[in-house]
This record gives structure tokens, C-alpha cells and sequence, in this order.
């Protein structure tokens, strides 16, 4: 049954998350006015604070964090929150909580943004408190384990309590307007669909490259590496909306049914499918940074950097190598997937000098939110010495296309959808546990290779192996 939530409690309430994105998040919603009336949150996290504590706490996130031009309502906001002290691995002060929720009635939403070790035993309290009966829905931060094996464990524990249908595992990057933006490319439109296959695509490049480090993550990340961080969710969630056939409608059913039939569909790769880096010191932007290893301080295996191709194992697919490469410390932020197209099939210019290039459509996810398709065109002139084609682009940037509209916090749409009860842009069981068979498959590989990550400066476009992977196939990264 749908419900709007107008109780909130937030697991993990002083954490990084919290500070950066949720309580902004939140903060924003509530100033412009779209979040229930009387609402009230219950930040909670083991540290020992009171609500005004906590508000406090809130409202140094939110100077930090939330753009001043989206604080009005902080004050207001403030208002919303409270706090209870909690150890999540013990049963004691689940009650509490429940007492602080104020529930009496009220559709509540629990969010978890906790490790995930702490998701079992929290199920466990909320279930004892009776957190987990009546109007209630639960939202997972990830990672939602670190293999298959143990997102199994997560999802089994968490469904012992909840129905799937009230599970909300969050990708933030299904949050961000751009992404939701390839499917209004690829579903709104007519021109695309018929040339979105093997028959005239030769290959797509998804890039998410990163000019951070470690940031305050060490033992978080050292742990998991580049290909668990981004790649088994915000990739993989990227390459199934790119893949997927349209779905019958633009409901959560629909739309996850078609993108895990593309997860199930991913080849199991080969290791020479697979290049893994990591940064040494170097330079980004004219900054000197320092490597993986001095950051960590100590040697790893873990991974910064990894390059792979991929295949989707299905008649549209059949043939295209997907190129997927992600990386910290490389000398530009930025998202976006390249659709390069295949040659014309005969070019009648030729005989007059003229060479022309595929067409491509790059889809810039961030920092640039535009779309733009390389077309060939003429150049100027009388051509008295042949005919001259330059591929010029046609540029949508959608700052400009939309310039009134509010850039919003991907977490935003995500916390109302959590709210209001939208699965859509949620990721189900199916695809999570299809994206770690996928995963694990990689890991094994290296694994039985006894593959230790290339070395690469920090502010280069990672180690050469990822430069040849693609230039076996013919083929360049876009940036080059
Ligand atoms: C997170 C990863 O999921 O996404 C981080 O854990 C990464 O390592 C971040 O930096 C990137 O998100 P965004 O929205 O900045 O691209």
C-alpha cells in the first residue's frame, strides 16, 4: 500500500553521508517546501548527543555543506530533528528510539547509512522494537556487501523483515538528473532507438574518472578497491540503462525488469579483458599528491584504477565491446558515456578528397551536463582543391536548455522518492546479486592470476595497459 512517510529515522546519523549529502538533502526538500508536513527525523548513531546537540551538529553540516543560496529553511529545518543514542549491535535502545520516533499512526521510512556489518543486527532491533510492522520502508546506503556471498546475507536478513517491495537500495547515481536523463534520450525520443544496436554502434566508452584520493575512506576503500567502489554498482547501474530495451512503462517494475535481464546478460570476461592500477605521486590541477601507498601508509593490492571490456550477451548487444574505466587521482572529474557509431557504409565524397569520420554521442553526466552528437559537415569554401568534411558537434548543454530549473542533490530526489514511496530509480535484489555474480567472476580472475595493480602518476589517465586495452580494438579513450 502506498504511504507518504512523515516519520524518518536516519541510521548513521553523524557520518560522513549524513554531513555531506543527506542532511543537505533533507534541508533543501524542507526549504522548498516539499517535504510532509510534520515531519520529524530521528538522527541516530552511538555517539552520546542530545537533540539540541545534534541540531547543533546538523546545522555545522549544512554551513559546510548546502550551497547558501538553498538555506532558507534551515532554521525551520532544525526543528525536524531529533536524536537517540544508539549501539545498533545491541537490542537496548531500540525502544527508545521507537518512543523518540513518535510513531502513533504515522507512515515511517528508515534509511541505513551504516556499514554494512551493522545491517543484521539493526534489523534485528527494529524488529524488536516493532520498527518493522505496519506503513514502514526501509532505504540501504551502500555497499551492499562486498561479494556475492555476503549481499546475499544483507538481502536475506533485511527480507526476513521487509517485503521487497518496501526494500529501497539506494545508487545515488540513479538520483542524478542527468542519468534519468538517458532515458529520456533513448525512450523520448524517436531519433535514437532505431540506430541503438550492434548494427550501427561499434563500441561505448563509459568513463567515471575521479581526481580525488583516499579522502578520510582508508580502511573502507583499501578494502574494497575501485571495481567493488564504482563499478559493480554506479557503472554496471550506467551500462544497464544504456543497454536495456525499452521498458512498457516508466514504473519500477518495468524499468528493473529490462535492466536486469541486460546484468544477466554481461559475458563473463577474460583477464586480458582487465587492467587495475594504482596511483603513485603526482600532480593534479599543478597540486602535488601524494601516491596510494604514502596516503595508506603502508603497500597494497588494492586497486585505484581499472579498465575492462565488457559484453552483453544478447542480440541487440552482439559484437559491441563495452569500455569501462574508472579511477582516483586522474587528471580530470568526470562522468560520461561516449556512443561511438560505425562508418557510413559507402561515402560518396571520397573521390574528391574527402575522409569522413563515424558519428558519436557523448552523454556528459558531470561535471558538464550536456549531450552532444559529432556530426560530419562541410567546410566552408569553393572546393577547388576537393571537398573538406569536419565532424562539428550539435550541443545540448542542459544548464542552458533549462536554466531556470533548480540543480538539485541526487540524494534529493532519492530521500522524497524514499518518502512518497517510488521505487524506480531504487535497485532490486535481482540486479544487485546479477552485478556481484558479474563482480566476483572479475575478483576470482585476479585472484587465481595473482594480478597485482599497474603503478600510475597521479593526474594521468591511468597505466598504459588501459591505453592498449582499447587500441588493440582500434580503438582511443575519448580524451585522447
Ligand atoms: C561513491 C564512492 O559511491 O561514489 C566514492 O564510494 C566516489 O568512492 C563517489 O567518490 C562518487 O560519487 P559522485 O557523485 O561524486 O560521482
Amino acid at each position: 500500500m502506498s504511504f507518504t512517510a512523515d516519520r524518518l529515522i536516519l541510521f548513521g546519523a553523524t557520518g560522513d553521508l549524513a554531513q555531506r549529502m543527506l542532511l543537505p538533502s533533507l534541508c533543501a526538500l524542507f526549504g522548498d517546501g516539499l517535504l510532509p508536513d510534520g515531519l520529524r527525523i530521528v538522527g541516530t548513531a552511538r555517539s552520546d548527543l542530545t537533540d539540541e546537540g545534534y541540531r547543533e551538529f546538523a546545522r555545522k553540516a549544512l554551513e559546510t555543506y548546502l550551497p547558501a543560496d538553498r538555506r532558507s529553511g534551515v532554521e525551520g529545518f532544525l526543528e525536524t530533528l531529533f536524536y537517540q543514542p544508539l549501539d545498533a549491535t545491541t537490542l537496548e535502545g531500540y525502544k527508545e528510539l521507537s518512543a523518540k520516533t513518535d510513531r502513533e499512526g504515522k507512515g515511517l521510512a528508515i534509511f541505513l547509512s551504516t556499514a554494512p556489518s551493522l545491517f543484521e543486527p539493526t534489523i534485528a532491533g527494529l524488529a524488536h522494537a516493532g520498527l518493522t510492522e505496519g506503513d514502514v520502508r526501509i532505504g540501504l546506503e551502500k555497499p551492499l556487501g562486498t561479494d556475492l556471498a555476503s549481499s546475499r546475507e544483507i538481502n536475506d536478513a533485511v527480507a526476513a523483515a521487509f517485503p521487497e517491495d518496501r526494500i529501497y537500495r539506494i545508487d545515488h547515481y540513479l538520483g542524478k538528473e542527468t542519468v534519468q536523463n538517458l532515458l529520456a534520450l533513448r525512450f523520448a525520443n524517436i531519433l535514437f532507438e532505431p540506430i541503438w544496436n550492434a548494427n550501427y554502434i561499434d563500441h561505448v566508452q563509459i568513463t567515471v574518472a575521479e581526481t580525488v584520493g583516499l579522502e578520510s575512506r582508508v580502511a573502507y576503500y583499501d578494502d574494497s578497491g575501485a571495481l567493488r567502489d564504482m563499478v559493480q554498482n554506479h557503472m554496471l547501474q550506467l551500462l544497464a540503462l544504456v543497454c536495456m530495451e525499452p521498458p512498457t512503462s516508466f514504473d519500477a517494475t518495468a524499468v528493473r525488469d529490462e535492466k536486469v535481464k541486460v546484468l544477466r546478460a554481461l559475458r563473463p570476461i577474460e583477464a586480458s579483458e582487465t587492467v587495475t592500477g594504482q596511483y603513485r605521486a603526482g600532480a593534479i590541477n599543478g597540486q602535488a599528491v601524494p601516491g596510494y601507498d604514502e596516503e595508506l601508509g603502508k603497500d597494497s593490492d588494492t586497486e585505484t584504477f581499472v579498465a575492462l571490456k565488457a559484453h552483453v550477451d544478447n542480440w541487440r548487444w552482439k559484437g559491441v565491446p563495452f569500455y569501462l574505466r574508472h579511477g582516483k587521482r586522474l587528471p580530470e572529474r568526470v562522468t560520461e558515456i561516449v556512443v561511438q557509431f560505425r562508418c557510413i557504409p559507402f561515402s560518396i565524397f571520397e573521390g574528391r578528397g574527402a575522409k569522413t569520420k563515424p558519428n558519436r554521442l557523448v552523454i556528459g553526466i558531470q561535471p558538464e551536463e550536456n549531450i552532444q552528437l559529432a556530426l560530419m559537415a562541410k567546410l566552408p569554401g569553393l572546393d577547388r582543391e576537393g571537398i573538406r568534411l569536419r565532424r562539428v558537434p550539435l550541443d545540448i548543454a542542459m544548464p542552458d536548455a533549462f536554466s531556470g530549473a533548480q540543480r538539485r542533490i541526487a540524494y534529493e530526489r532519492l530521500l522524497l522518492d524514499l518518502l512518497e514511496g517510488d521505487q524506480t530509480l531504487f535497485v532490486r535484489r535481482d540486479e544487485v546479486e546479477a552485478q556481484w555474480e558479474w563482480i566476483d567472476q572479475i575478483r576470482q580472475l585476479w585472484a587465481e592470476a595473482g594480478r597485482s595493480p599497474k603503478t600510475y602518476t597521479a593526474g594521468s589517465w591511468g597505466p598504459s595497459a588501459a591505453i592498449a586495452l582499447v587500441e588493440r580494438d582500434g580503438v582511443s579513450w575519448h580524451d585522447e
